[in-house]
């Protein structure tokens, strides 16, 4: 790989032998908050963001952020300076997106398994919408705000049985899937809305899968949300927006996925030849908001040759970067500051977890010692978001890079933190 150009992360780059994000040094930020540690480019993440909105440009159009990506209040942050809105999917995520000053009416609210309680704090904070999962949720959503004299806004989300072509595991739109409502069920569905007095239908919602790296599930998707759009409003009920879900993925190991800004021409294009170019907008993206904008920078603890395979041991592990291990999935790294010097050797990248699946990384050749600094790459999403404390070990330590600035936006978790909630039943002797 060219160390200059790291794969869709313009924002991190070699200076002379040294990573950076934007103008800060990376091997700088370890020293001082020490490793494992996430560090993320808001520029990156503005960047991304731009794309989209150059899509949208002159359309009616609401970027939902979908923050299970990457919670981080500093993350949430940037997106609520940037005007977006917020796709959420508990009622953690309510709370996590209000502290960081988002507008509760540009808050959707999608899952299949919404409480009680959480459907009633999202009615008194006011959000803009409830993406229904289910007709059962539907009879609930209408007992709580009845019971709270509140009138919900609903989308019903379409489980529109398209093959997004990616990890079964982020699959969401196929027929198999516990999400949406099966096609076949949307109208009916919606005149079953239409009649409780506790909903107010305002939109139409999909969201297909996830890391998807092809236009075409896209354009299928489209098609079928339009026609069922033209369906429920023949059978008399006004839909103001449709929202198109997320799923855009990223440039993880030399994927090409379309750029948001292409994909949107094309999308965009087949509203306006079926007449719904003027419609109210939505999207949830997270994975391509976030995803280039991190990477995580982790230590070299030792270096255990052996007969089969040669084990490259580092700070970081499963329960930080919990993706390799879910999914198979593909992260590169890179050293902070390449060695010329020593020659490369294939290596089985893990951590200190104590079980086999805690790899990150399978063959990867790098020239490194003990006590060298590597970067995980594209780590920006769903990396802290599923962190654990597995092995009883705290979680990383995050920082937000803006220019020449470096925000701690999350401090280390100590084992104090860990065992904050905890009792012992027992008295200690
Ligand atoms: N909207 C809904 C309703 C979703 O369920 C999701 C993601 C999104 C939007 C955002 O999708 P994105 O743009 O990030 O692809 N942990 C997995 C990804 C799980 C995605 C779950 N839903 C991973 O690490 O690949």
């Amino acid at each position: 790989m060219n160390l200059q150009n790291l794969p869709g992360q313009p924002h991190f780059a070699y200076r002379g032998d040294a990573l950076y994000a934007e103008n800060v040094a990376l091997a700088a930020l370890a020293q001082e908050h020490a490793t494992p540690l996430f560090v993320y480019s808001k520029a990156s993440m503005l960047a991304a963001l731009a794309a989209y909105q150059r899509g949208f440009a002159g359309r009616n159009a609401q970027i939902c952020y979908a923050m299970k990506a990457n919670p981080a209040l500093g993350v949430i942050q940037v997106f609520v300076q940037a005007g977006c809105g917020f796709d959420i999917v508990s009622g953690g995520e309510l709370e996590r997106v209000l502290a960081a000053g988002a507008d509760a009416r540009k808050i959707i609210f999608s899952g299949v398994g919404k409480t009680r309680a959480e459907m009633c704090r999202a009615l008194d904070v006011g959000i803009g919408c409830f993406n229904v999962e289910s007709e059962a949720e539907l009879e609930v959503l209408n007992e709580v705000a009845q019971s709270c004299g509140k009138r919900a806004p609903v989308s019903i989300r379409v489980n529109p049985n398209v093959d997004p072509k990616t990890h079964p595991y982020i699959s969401t739109g196929l027929k198999g899937n516990k999400f949406g409502v099966a096609h076949e069920r949307v109208v009916a569905t919606y005149q079953r809305a239409h009649a409780l007095a506790g909903l107010q239908v305002v939109g139409i919602d999909c969201h297909i899968g996830s890391q998807i790296t092809q236009e075409g599930p896209y354009l299928d998707s489209v098609d079928r949300m339009l026609d069922l759009v033209e369906a429920i409003e023949a059978a008399g009920i006004p839909i103001h927006h449709i929202d198109f879900g997320g799923g855009l993925g990223i440039n993880y190991d030399g994927d090409e996925p379309p750029k948001a800004d292409a994909l949107w021409a094309k999308l965009l294009a087949k509203l306006d030849a079926r007449g719904f170019g003027a419609r109210q907008l939505m999207i949830e993206p997270g994975r391509s908001l976030v995803g280039n904008a991190g990477v995580c920078v982790t230590e070299v603890l030792y270096l255990k040759p052996g007969e089969q395979k040669n084990f490259l041991i580092i700070d970081a592990a499963m329960n930080d970067l919990p993706r390799p291990a879910l999914y198979q999935a593909f992260h590169e790294i890179v050293p902070l500051r390449p060695r010329a010097e020593a020659t490369a050797t294939t290596w089985e990248v893990v951590g200190p977890v104590c079980e086999s699946g805690d790899w990150i990384g399978h063959e990867r050749v790098l020239a490194v010692q003990p006590g060298d600094l590597l970067a995980v790459l594209s780590a920006g999403a769903y990396c802290m978001s599923m962190a654990s404390n597995y092995n009883s070990r705290g979680r990383a330590a995050e920082i937000l890079v803006d220019g020449s600035q470096a925000y701690v936006i999350r401090q280390r978790e100590t084992i104090e933190d860990q065992m904050r909630a905890e009792r012992l039943p027992y008295p200690t002797v």
